[in-house]
């Protein structure tokens, strides 16, 4: 099993949302034409990030989802209500009206249902974007791949649960992209991002790290800093789908960051300059890691075998199409700002990634003493 397959707010106000990203502010025009933009979503982490600066940009927001996930997020955007399964409840009902300029598809997960939302909005949207994942690459990944590297496959595509260590979910994102490229064909933007990081993201997997660097003391930190590391904050990405259905830009996009080749060491360093200044990291080597059993890091992959090429994605198509990245200082101080609020006001969005300080002093204990033992 791989990194890969076994991982994967309300955050600013509005206006500096907009002033934060500073993105693609030079490559839009001021004033854009105010589009419909439907998202299948809206709830989680990207989709409130799209709605905020969507919004800052004088477009109108619909969102479809089932009411369950903080609803009582944008108390003046459109909300209709349904499931993207036909089968359950009222279904796609809510969607049979309505035009929009864009959909952006947030939660598009299995494929019928992909291809029941896009068939029946098809005649009533322009541009169909829908939110992938660099998991729907076949493993293992190549390294420095591009958008033409071979897709996972499933040996049953009508599969309807994401399996084991969520072993399909690439495998149906890859048939999800095909399900709305087939409905809405020349007209679909599939994004393929890597780990979305950034303030407000519920999974604490990179909030992880700028947490446990403010709070100091010895750190376990894996492998090496010249290790290749991709991640894309998600106020990043949220500008650019916006710049996407600003421009109807079509196509495959890996949507990983940064433009340059990031080494795990400056993310570590970036970790260091936001956290605790007693803060140490203690490097443990891969290989010394991979015989270790029950302790995982998140964000980093070892940079050999099957991962890789895990974090080596190019992204030139998409920086061509206008993602700019901001600095990962920011990303990282930010999301600790971030964590340190939510930490008082929201308990389920705090839970973090990684091991715990008993798994991480006794893994530092053994690797000190394996290391005195090897001289
Ligand atoms: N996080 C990462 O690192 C990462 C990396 C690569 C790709 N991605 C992809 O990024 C996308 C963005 O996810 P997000 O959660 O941040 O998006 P979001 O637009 O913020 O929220 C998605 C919302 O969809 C709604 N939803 C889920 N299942 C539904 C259903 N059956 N019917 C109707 N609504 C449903 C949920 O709200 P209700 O509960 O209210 O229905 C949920 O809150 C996902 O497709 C994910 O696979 C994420």
């Amino acid at each position: 099993m791989t990194v890969s397959r076994r991982e994967f707010l309300q955050w600013s106000a509005t206006a500096s949302a907009l002033a934060a990203t500073g993105c693609n502010l030079s490559t839009v025009p001021t004033k854009p034409a105010p589009k419909r933009i439907l998202i299948l979503g809206g709830t989680g982490f990207l989709g409130p990030a799209t709605i905020e600066f969507a919004q800052a940009r004088g477009h109108q927001i619909t969102m479809f989802n089932r009411g369950k996930t903080r609803p009582d997020l944008f108390p003046g955007v459109e909300k209709l209500h349904g499931d993207r399964d036909p089968k359950k409840g009222e279904g796609l009902k809510a969607l049979e009206t309505g035009t929009w300029d864009a959909v952006i598809d947030n939660s598009a997960y299995y494929p019928r249902m992909v291809a029941a939302s896009a068939g029946l909005l098809a005649p009533r949207v322009k541009q169909y974007l829908i939110i992938s994942s660099i998991s729907a690459y076949k493993e293992p990944n190549p390294e420095n791949g591009t958008e033409d590297a071979p897709l996972a496959t499933l040996a049953d595509p009508a599969v309807e649960d994401m399996g084991k260590d969520y072993a399909n979910y690439g495998g149906l994102k890859a048939l999800c992209e095909q399900a709305a490229q087939k409905a809405m064909p020349g007209r679909t933007a599939v994004i393929r991002p890597g780990y979305i990081v950034g303030p407000d993201d519920p999974s604490g997997r990179f909030t992880y790290w700028p947490v446990r660097f403010d709070k100091g003391g010895e750190i376990a930190v894996p492998g090496a800093a010249t290790d290749p590391v991709e991640i894309i904050d998600v106020r990043d990405l949220a500008a650019w789908l916006v710049h996407l259905v600003e421009r109807g830009t079509v196509g495959t996009f890996n949507a990983c960051g940064p433009d340059t080749r990031l080494a795990w060491g400056s993310l570590v360093a970036a970790f260091q300059k936001a956290g605790n200044p007693n803060a140490k990291p203690v490097w443990i080597p891969a290989d010394y890691l991979a015989q270790q059993k029950d302790i995982e890091f998140p964000i980093w992959a070892p940079y050999a075998g099957e991962t890789k090429g895990f974090h080596t994605w190019r992204n030139d198509r998409a920086v061509k199409a206008g993602l700019r990245f901001r600095p990962a200082l920011d990303t990282v101080k930010d999301t600790l700002a971030w964590y340190k609020l939510q930490e008082k006001a929201e308990k389920g969005r705090t839970k973090l990634a990684g091991p715990s300080a008993e798994q991480e002093a006794k893994l530092i204990a053994a690797w000190r003493e394996a290391a005195r033992a090897k001289g």
